[in-house]
């Protein structure tokens, strides 16, 4: 890519990675077809289509018409595979619905990835309260239980999403009240809550910290379109601002990123809401803007690699706190490669901004550093390349297409050796 082009024109997001997969594991609760609507035409739904297809299902990811039908048999298998966990983490959403289907669940432990180590503690203490017992066996977590789970009170450490979802996904066909108390409360775990209760679950205090599940003997499939993802709505807003753009991104809830919103605000851009979606328009060189990235409704540590990549063209010093996940600097010395100044303290990240960053190959290393990357090397002087883009495939559908529409030079190349 060559930097320099202020992005303008309209894009369109789907639904919500972060919510499809778990909406994909979800439909395991149930026996029948399940279809999803709005699904973003990404590599993570492919790896956990294929998840769904070994435990018995029949997966379908219609790609002309957004969705993803799965029929669920009555009987499924009930172990995740190494292969499969090991390229996509989230795989162990799979633990909660197949734990309460099968009575058992063998799902591989994911090990630490890039951005850190990632515990599953609360999400094994949550299913234990529910009656389960889980024992770590080569390199797989096998959780089983002896009979219907049942009704407990759980309060988790952290409002962790996954645990969350784990621990909803077990409790909703268990036998009695269950209490999840401290949940996350991001718009994904109201969007999988809203299709559970479609579904026939009772779940009370959606989108509040408690949640309050009363069993149900058993589950029905249901249609359901996946919230839109504010992540790829705040990718491209940030994108309109770093390049000075003027960008209409459709489809988008504003109330899910009014923090990211406002802080663009701050750094200079005009921000309007639209009936469906938003408009970000940037005259200037952008303000340096602090964040502190925390669980929902707080600023979201997967934008943070975006807006460090802003902070770093911006007029002023900037500083970044990242409370959730510990690895979640490492792109920035990628971004050193393009002539950012950031210096890392700890969980602190200090950005001077410079006038202009310089082309330069680069790597990404996870889906939102391989964004924070992209976001650079569109205002970068000359040439940037960027490898490792099957991580940003794995959260961004038509990335590339959408940028050269709004004018970006950008174009995707095939190297058998992926190494710089
Ligand atoms: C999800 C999102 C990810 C997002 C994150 C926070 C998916 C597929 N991924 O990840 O994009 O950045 O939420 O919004 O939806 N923790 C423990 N023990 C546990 C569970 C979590 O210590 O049992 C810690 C983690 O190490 C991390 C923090 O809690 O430091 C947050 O993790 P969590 O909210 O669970 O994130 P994920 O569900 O993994």
């Amino acid at each position: 890519m060559v930097g320099g082009a202020r992005l303008q024109g309209e894009v369109r997001v789907t639904g919500a990675k972060n919510s499809v997969l778990k909406l994909m594991a979800a439909a395991l609760l149930a026996e029948g077809t399940t279809t999803l609507l709005d699904v973003p035409d990404i590599l993570d739904v492919e790896i956990m289509a294929e998840l769904l297809r070994r435990l018995g299902c029949v997966v379908e990811h219609q790609r002309q018409s957004q969705s993803v039908v799965i029929s669920v048999p009555a009987t499924l298998e009930h172990r995740a595979d190494y292969d499969l966990v090991r390229r996509m983490r989230a795989s162990i959403c799979v633990l909660g619905p197949l734990l309460a289907r099968c009575g058992v669940a063998d799902v591989a432990l994911p090990g630490g990835d890039n951005i850190g180590s990632r515990g599953l503690d609360m999400h094994v203490e949550g299913l234990i309260r529910l009656g389960a017992t889980a024992v770590n066996e080569h390199g797989y977590l096998i959780a089983s239980s002896n009979g219907r789970l049942h009704g407990a009170s759980i309060y988790l450490d952290f409002p962790s999403v996954g645990a969350t979802e784990t621990i909803l996904m077990a409790a909703v066909t268990a036998q009695g009240e269950t209490v999840i108390d401290n949940v996350a409360r991001e718009p994904e775990i109201v969007d999988i809550c809203q299709m559970l209760i479609a579904m026939g679950a009772r779940i009370d205090g959606v989108g509040s910290s408690t949640l309050t599940v009363l069993g149900v003997d058993a589950l029905e499939p249901v249609t359901h379109r996946a919230v839109p993802d504010r992540i790829v709505a705040g990718t491209w807003a940030v994108a309109a601002a770093i390049t000075q753009g003027d960008i209409t991104v459709r489809n988008a809830l504003t109330g899910h990123l009014q923090i990211a919103l406002e802080k663009l605000q701050i750094a200079g851009a005009e921000v309007s809401e639209l009936d469906d979606g938003f408009r970000v328009v940037m005259h200037d060189r952008p303000r340096a803007v602090d964040i502190i990235t925390l669980p929902y409704p707080g600023f979201p540590t997967d934008l943070q690699p975006q807006f460090i990549a802003l902070n770093s063209v911006a007029d002023g010093a900037a500083l970044v706190t990242e409370n959730l996940f510990e690895a979640r600097f490492r792109f920035v010395q990628e971004l050193g490669r393009l002539g950012a100044d950031v210096r890392i303290d700890g969980h602190h990240a200090l950005v001077r901004g410079r006038p202009q960053l310089s082309g330069a190959p680069v790597d990404a290393t996870d889906i939102r550093a391989g964004a924070g990357l992209v976001l650079a090397g569109l205002v970068a002087e000359g040439e940037t390349t960027i490898y490792g883009v099957s991580h940003i495939d794995r959260g961004y559908a038509g990335l590339v297409p959408d940028l050269i529409r709004l004018g970006a030079q950008i174009s995707r190349v095939f190297v058998t050796n992926e190494n710089p």
